[in-house]
């Protein structure tokens, strides 16, 4: 006996909303925190988890299906077998080794290389018409490790980039101007790290372009303050880790933020890691950096043309150069 009886001459119900499923790959620190994130957000219809270590993925599967009376009706599954992830429309990759204190993310590149070998292919098995959205690390090689071991098109092959850390660029911006972080908007481009480029002449507040501001106030410490914040924001996850050993909810709010325009088309313009060559002078190697990009249902549908100064000409160069120079050394 049904729960509920249909009312008299009722169509069948059939969904027409389109069922988004997302699979998230290493339910740790990081990938829990942008799977909590996603259901907040209410951004998928399913959402499946898988690890390595089952007693884990099914603890954390059951502590989130515990919250079903507090969250949007969404369908939790986990598994170690990649099956699981059958038709998911986006999967993101967090499994790995992660940094310990002084460590940097290129110095996880073998051991995560590994790992990918044997996380990749499956899940383009499952899911042929997937999107890629990486965040281990370094994030920016491992990306173009996914794009290589998929064989997809490079639009659906995505890095969470430096969507992080312009993140923390505009907080550390908004905090200093006592502004919204929101009504802030800035970028910082190239390698997801320790080269990353801030490109000051993308900084407004309110709409409003503030290098011109201060040019016009001719408030010159502000340059040196601007500085000051992006080698901040380099040496963020640093001191994060150093205080409570990983980072996660910041990277849990930039990639749900992405999977936001992703799959609900947005089209909005996010600084991640893309297929660089051939943007902004960058024409030696296949190296994924991150530029300012619109995301929407079929990944990656364009790269903005922004205005670069010679010095970040320059220092974008740089970034990639630091990129190929490990990235030539892999064996994939
Ligand atoms: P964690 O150690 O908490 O979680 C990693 C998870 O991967 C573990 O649960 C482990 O069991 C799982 N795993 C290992 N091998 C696996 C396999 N073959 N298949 C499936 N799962 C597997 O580490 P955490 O803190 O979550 O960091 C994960 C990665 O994310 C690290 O590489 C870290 O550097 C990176 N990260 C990237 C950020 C970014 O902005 N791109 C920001 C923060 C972290
Ligand atoms: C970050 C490191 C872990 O939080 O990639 O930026």
């Amino acid at each position: 006996q049904a729960f509920f009886k249909s009312i008299m001459n009722a169509e069948p119900s059939s969904p027409t909303k389109r069922h988004t499923k997302i699979s998230v790959v290493g339910a740790g620190n990081v990938g829990m925190a942008i799977a909590q994130t996603i259901l907040t957000q209410d951004l998928t219809d399913e959402l499946v988890l898988v690890d390595a270590i089952p007693d884990k993925l099914r603890g954390e599967m059951l502590d989130l299906q515990h919250a079903a009376a507090f969250l949007p009706r969404t369908r939790i599954q986990a598994s170690t077998d990649y099956s699981v992830t059958v038709g998911s429309d986006l999967c993101i990759v967090t499994a790995g080794a992660r940094q310990i204190h002084g460590e940097s993310r290129l110095n996880l590149l073998q051991r995560n290389v590994s790992l990918f070998k044997k996380i990749i292919p499956p899940l383009v098995r499952y899911s042929p018409d997937t999107i890629l959205l990486i965040v281990s690390n370094p994030v920016d090689v491992l990306t173009y490790v996914a794009w290589k071991l998929s064989g997809f098109p490079s639009n659906r092959v995505i890095g969470s980039g430096t969507n992080l850390d312009s993140s923390r660029f505009r907080f550390l911006i908004a905090d200093h101007l006592d502004v919204n972080a929101q009504d802030v908007q800035a970028f910082i481009v190239g390698e997801h790290g320790d080269s990353s480029v801030a490109l000051w002449s993308s900084i407004s507040v309110g709409g409003v372009p503030v290098l011109s501001f201060l040019e016009k106030q001719q408030i010159t410490y502000e340059k040196e303050m601007l500085e000051a914040i992006h080698k901040e924001v380099t040496e963020s996850a640093y001191e994060v880790i150093r205080l409570k050993g990983y980072t996660s909810w910041a990277i849990g709010y930039s990639v749900a933020n992405l999977a936001r325009s992703i799959l609900r088309d947005q089209r909005r313009v996010h600084p991640v890691s893309v297929l660089a060559k051939g943007f902004y002078d960058i024409q030696d190697g296949e190296v994924f950096l991150s530029l300012p990009a619109q995301l929407g249902r079929g990944g990656v549908l364009g790269v903005t043309n922004v205005h670069l100064t010679q010095e970040e000409k320059h220092r974008l160069m740089d970034s990639a150069t630091t990129i190929l120079q490990v990235q030539n050394h892999l064996s994939i």
